[in-house]
């Protein structure tokens, strides 16, 4: 559809939340994460349907142990350099630890500085039933909220770890009963982490907005995995969820290595690397 307004500079074309939305059941998102510029616009250049500025950060790019110090203010200071890498993919932040929790107007606040000030498209937040009433605060202001069920990060020590979830039945079903919680409060997609893959499919059969997997298995909407494991970035072992499509992190150890050891040669810089005088 055509922007009624103009405007003078080419705008970005990203995928909006109605397209998402749209995808249901049709053409399956993918979703990566990415917390810089550079990373950004490879992501973009790849073709991919949303970027998600997840507060993974805390361990990925600032190396905690959780994602539980992350601050509002630094989400949106990734969600800015994301923001200019990126044309056509849709932008969503996650709402840091106790940016929302408190109360519903809390997370309207809060949701509305990462559009302003994190130049988000939509935010996403953890929890079921519990935050319906938050999820319908953000998205009456206009707000568009992605829910996240399964495993909690920011839930880490009440769930005693990094664990799958929704394996009893009584959980399974309380995961049902959630995401259709979060859709009937207007969340427009759903994130399902690290949960069994039938759980998965019932949830994704049982609610009309897409579902997006990470260790949910194949029969989700869409997928979603952390950037520096989709490239082997992260050192050490992988969780069985993911599957590692390179393996940077020795490329650029050698690349790093074969730099130090021109260095301490003399071999760096040559005559081509040199201004004439
Ligand atoms: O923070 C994050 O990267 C996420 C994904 C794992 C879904 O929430």
């Amino acid at each position: 559809m055509d922007n009624v307004y103009g405007g003078s500079a080419a705008p970005a074309k990203r995928l909006t939340v109605p397209e998402i939305r749209a995808r249901k059941g049709k053409s399956p998102l993918a979703v990566v994460t990415a917390y810089d510029f550079t990373m950004a616009r490879l992501v973009e250049e790849a073709g991919v349907d949303v970027v998600l500025v997840g507060d993974s950060l805390g361990m990925v790019v600032q190396g905690q142990g959780n994602t539980l110090t992350v601050t509002l203010e630094e989400m949106c200071y990734h969600g800015r350099a994301v923001a200019r890498a990126t044309r056509r993919a849709h932008l969503v932040g996650d709402m840091p630890f106790m940016s929302y929790q408190v109360s519903p107007a809390h997370a309207v606040e809060s949701g509305g500085r990462m559009l302003k000030e994190g130049a988000f498209e939509s935010v996403k937040l953890e929890g079921g039933g519990e935050f319906a009433e938050h999820v319908r605060s953000l998205v009456r202001v206009g707000i568009p909220v992605m829910g996240h069920l399964g495993l909690l990060p920011q839930s880490v020590h009440a769930l005693g770890g990094f664990h799958v979830q929704g394996r009893s039945a009584e959980a399974a079903q309380k995961m049902v009963r959630d995401a259709q919680a979060l859709e009937e409060a207007g969340a427009y997609s759903i994130v399902l982490e690290a949960i069994p893959p039938d759980v998965a499919a019932e949830i994704t059969a049982a609610v009309r907005v897409p579902t997006i997997g990470i260790g949910a298995g194949p029969r989700c909407d869409g997928q979603v995995l952390v950037i520096s494991d989709l490239l082997g970035l992260a050192r050490g072992q992988s969780p069985r969820f993911v599957k590692r499509y390179a393996e940077l992190g020795d490329a650029v150890v050698r690349a790093v290595s074969a730099y130090v050891g021109e260095v301490r040669g003399g071999a760096f810089p040559a005559p081509e690397h040199t201004y004439k005088s």
